[in-house]
């Protein structure tokens, strides 16, 4: 246990991206459904985002970013104790792609498990990370945000194909003997009462598969964009500041923002209604579109990639998705 007599934090120590090379323009979606680069571009900020080409799926995009994240921090893929996949794109229904991504990476020490919470997964994740660590249940962490989104929306609505991609970001989250390092602090929460907000209809126990619903496209998201839209703000706003309340710290003393890459319109709101410099925001919107539960390690791991994110900088996260859930964290970058 973390407690007065054995102080610890949980801090990350490693990070790795991966998106697949196959790259889908604007101009590619408007040749298959009635949309243009003018419409997408002012609407989300996208131009590009990365589809996984046949045979390649959400395991295959975690293992590559989770491979790269253990590299990063110099530990051996038997260290790691818990393996946390945040996905909506499993493989398969069963068993869950924690267990295919454990096996391809060689975790043989890893206990491991999906997580659900959509664009809000990779928050929940970190911080159900952070929980195992401070109650001295895990030591190294590896948490993963992987998504193939590309499989799940319609190809034929243009409200919402356009704006996804597929992709995986990854974090190793290690126990550090000394307190106050690493995550500051972590909020997470949710309202199932809007669950009709976002949403895929079709293909679970409530409405098996059949040839009908097939036919009628109710396997793939659907979502009332424009309401979604404004409890994004409000919600991340709030949430990010009761996240960085909780860090003891207060929002001058954040020097990077890395929000969720839903829209560079509800990014702009955020960054606005919380007084964050747009010159401190990481945005990469405009290259993958909306990687749902990828979407925050893959900009995080850009930032310090680039140097961005140096060591020592305070960073907030903050995301919002379908059920509806959101989460925010802060954390100092110690590397
Ligand atoms: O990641 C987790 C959560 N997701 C989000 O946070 C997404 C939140 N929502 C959004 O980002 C925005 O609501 C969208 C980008 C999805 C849509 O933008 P909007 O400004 O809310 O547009 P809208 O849905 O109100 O639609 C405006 C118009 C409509 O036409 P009419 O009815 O005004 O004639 C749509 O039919 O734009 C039309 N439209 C399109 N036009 C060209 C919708 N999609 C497209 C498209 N191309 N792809």
């Amino acid at each position: 246990m973390c407690n007065a007599g054995s102080p610890c934090s949980a801090v990350i120590t490693g990070a790795g991206a991966y998106v697949p090379e196959k790259v889908m323009t604007n101009e590619e979606w408007s040749k298959l459904v009635d949309t243009n680069d003018e419409w997408i571009t002012t609407r989300t900020g996208i131009k590009t985002r990365y589809f996984a080409p046949e045979g390649v799926y959400t395991s295959h995009l975690a293992i590559n970013a989770g491979r790269q994240a253990i590299e990063d921090a110099g530990v051996n893929p038997e260290d790691i104790d818990l393996l946390i996949v945040a996905t909506i794109c499993p493989d398969r229904p069963l068993p869950s792609t924690a267990c295919f991504v454990q096996h391809g990476l060689g975790l043989t020490n890893a206990a491991c498990f999906d997580l659900v919470a959509a664009c809000s997964g990779f928050v929940y994740a970190l911080d159900t990370a952070k929980q195992y660590i401070l109650a001295g249940s895990a030591k190294r962490v590896l948490v993963i945000g992987a998504e193939t989104m590309s499989r799940i929306i319609d190809w034929q609505d243009r409200s919402s194909c356009v704006l996804f991609g597929d992709g995986a970001g990854a974090v190793v989250v290690e126990r550090v003997d000394e307190p106050g390092k690493g995550i500051l602090s972590s909020k997470i929460g949710a309202n199932g009462g809007l669950s009709e907000l976002l949403r895929i209809e079709t293909g679970g126990t409530a409405e098996p598969l059949t040839h009908d619903n097939l036919d009628e496209r109710r396997q793939y998201v659907k979502m009332e964009g424009n309401v979604v839209f404004k409890h994004a703000v409000r919600n991340m706003s709030e949430i990010a500041t009761k996240a960085v309340e909780a860090a003891g710290l207060t929002l001058e003393d954040i020097d990077w923002l890395v929000p969720h890459q839903a829209n560079t319109r509800i990014i702009d709101a955020v960054g606005r209604q919380l007084g964050i410099d747009a010159s401190k925001v990481v945005v990469n919107i405009q290259k993958f579109g909306n990687t749902t539960a990828a979407s925050i390690p893959l900009a995080l791991k850009e930032a310090v990639t680039d140097g961005r994110i140096k060591k020592g900088d305070n960073v907030l996260i903050v995301a919002f998705g379908a059920g509806l859930t959101w989460g925010s964290s802060v954390f100092r970058w110690e590397k």
